[in-house]
């Protein structure tokens, strides 16, 4: 490649709002501290005129650094070298430092921005994606592994960030698609652009595939370096502690007022977090993706915590089949790298109709059961208000080994709500009515039915008295009770019985 040509090849990069491979590594890591592995590896293809297209390093620029003062390890692919295309040579460089960061026990990140397998390289390239893949496989659990897509990431190529823990997508330059708009239009007809099939925003709100959007290139780095603070290299280190200014005891007394008198009437269990954690900081994983379930990280006393709430503001906070997924695969990211549960639960049960039992509600609900179940980090709920059903028993009830439950003086824990109860309970006697008598003498017998029953099981106190919730608290005090049950819980060390695997529902 002539120089001309590499200077229009970059014209081309920035044009499109990219920054080079070079750039990105140099906003990845902390000033001076990265170093190259591979500088001058090229490739060994000598089809298709590539004989005399050498460029040193061929396409990606691997290496390790420190990130807020840590080892980690990244590779970045370069589009301005035949298209960031994995070649044999580029895929050894990746696997090099796959395998140095599992043995060092620092994470991976990967910055993409490639056409793919290398097409001049035939079987040798699709070879080298599949030995990255078995690395991020047996990374998983391990090390961290963040994937930053930043241009095009097609075909098979997507298996490698969809293995990892995170994928951040920059809006309007990246995209994700096994098939293409061109094979798409050819094998069923449909209309696609490139963005509506796999740009960031489909893949935040329709896929889940992505956990996060970002406006541009620095967004997308600053924010990796953000979520590496809050886990820690590896699974046998804890998360690093930050400095915490905010008040341990710190009372919010809005809380107290912050649920409704309604039960049917909804608010924003984001407030609730905010209201609780650290500086009132949350980084929201998968923001856009099945908003009835939040899940992000916080800090609460300087601890990292991962957060899991169910949201009312949103199909009433029920679980459905992406939200039992997206909070199944955060708990068990929190489980594999030791970092602390706290649940945040308001949930009138799973999401009814044919349209979730029809795609598997059951065994997607189950992941969500599952993985807290298995979790064996310290695990602490609050239930601010509902804890209906099946749901109470998956929002990390004592009865999956929660280590401290919390219940505000509002929470209902029962089989249902009220009115669905009585209406199950007292059918018979409600549909004798037959004129319009009898109709309202029903309408009144089932007012006071619902009043016997929310008093009997709308509170939290029969669960107190039988030790499924540990203390019934005022809302103010949530912040401080939290900490220190985190405080209380550092030294926990539970485990699974031995097992090659458990056999999550997938
Ligand atoms: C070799 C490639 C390449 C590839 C792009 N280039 N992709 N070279 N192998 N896979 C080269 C181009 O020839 C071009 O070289 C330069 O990179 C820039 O590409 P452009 O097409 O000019 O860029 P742009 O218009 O931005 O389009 C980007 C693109 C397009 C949409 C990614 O290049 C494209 O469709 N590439 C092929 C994508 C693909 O089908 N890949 C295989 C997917 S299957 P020059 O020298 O002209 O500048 C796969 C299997 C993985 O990856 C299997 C895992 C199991």
């Amino acid at each position: 490649m002539n120089s001309t040509d590499r200077d229009e090849r970059l014209r081309r990069q920035r044009d499109a709002g990219k920054l080079t491979a070079r750039e990105r590594i140099d906003l990845l890591f902390d000033p001076g501290t990265f170093e190259e592995i591979d500088a001058l590896v090229e490739h060994r293809c000598r089809d298709f005129g590539m004989a005399e297209q050498i460029v040193p390093g061929d396409g990606v620029v691997c290496g390790h650094g420190r990130v807020n003062g840590r080892l980690t390890y990244a590779f970045a692919q370069d589009f301005t070298v035949f298209g960031g295309s994995l070649s044999e040579t580029n895929a050894a460089k990746i696997v090099k430092i796959m395998d140095l960061a599992l043995k060092m026990g620092a994470p991976i990140i990967g910055l993409n921005d490639s056409g793919g397998a290398r097409i001049q390289e035939g079987v040798v390239s699709l070879a080298g994606y599949a030995d990255i893949f078995l690395r991020n496989t047996l990374a998983s659990g391990v090390v961290p592994q963040i994937s930053a897509i930043m241009g095009p990431c097609a075909g098979g190529a997507v298996y490698s960030p969809a293995i990892t823990d995170f994928t951040i997508m920059v809006k309007n330059t990246s995209y994700m698609f096994v098939t293409g708009p061109d094979v798409i239009r050819t094998v069923t007809h449909e209309d696609v652009t490139k963005d509506e099939l796999g740009g960031a925003m489909t893949h935040n709100e329709k896929s889940g595939v992505a956990h996060f959007a970002v406006e541009n290139d620095e967004e997308c780095l600053l924010l990796v370096r953000e979520l590496l603070s809050f886990m820690p290299n590896n699974n046998v280190e804890d998360a690093p502690h930050a400095e915490c200014t905010d008040p341990i005891d710190r009372a919010d007394e809005a809380l107290d007022r912050i649920v409704p008198e309604s039960p049917a009437q909804a608010y924003d269990m984001g407030d609730v977090i905010r209201a609780v954690v650290d500086d009132a900081y949350l980084l929201e994983v998968h923001e856009h993706f099945a908003k009835n379930i939040l899940v992000g990280f916080a800090r609460l006393g300087g601890r990292s915590v991962g957060v899991v709430a169910n949201q009312p503001a949103h199909l009433a906070g029920t679980l459905d089949i992406d939200a039992s997924v997206k909070g199944a695969r955060f708990v068990r990211f929190c489980d594999a790298f030791n970092i602390p549960l706290v649940t945040f639960e308001d949930v009138p049960g799973f999401l009814p109709g044919t349209v979730q039992e029809w795609g598997g509600i059951i065994r997607h609900g189950a992941k969500l059961l599952f993985a807290f179940a298995e979790a064996t980090v310290p695990k602490v709920t609050v239930i601010t208000r509902k804890a209906y059903g099946g749901a109470y028993c998956v929002m990390s009830s004592k009865h999956i080994r929660t280590d401290v439950n919390y219940a505000w003086p509002g929470a209902e824990i029962a089989v249902m709500g009220a009115e669905g109860a009585v209406n199950i309970l007292y059918k018979r006697e409600l549909e004798a009515a037959g004129d319009a008598a009898a109709a309202a003498n029903a309408d009144a017998v089932r007012a006071a039915r619902i009043t016997e029953y929310r008093e009997k099981f709308a509170n939290p106190y029969i669960a107190a008295q039988r030790g499924y919730v540990d203390e019934v608290i005022q809302p103010r005090q949530t912040r401080a009770k939290l900490i220190g049950a985190l405080a209380a819980l550092e030294t926990k060390r539970d485990r699974n019985p031995p097992k090659k695997h458990g056999n999550i529902p997938l």
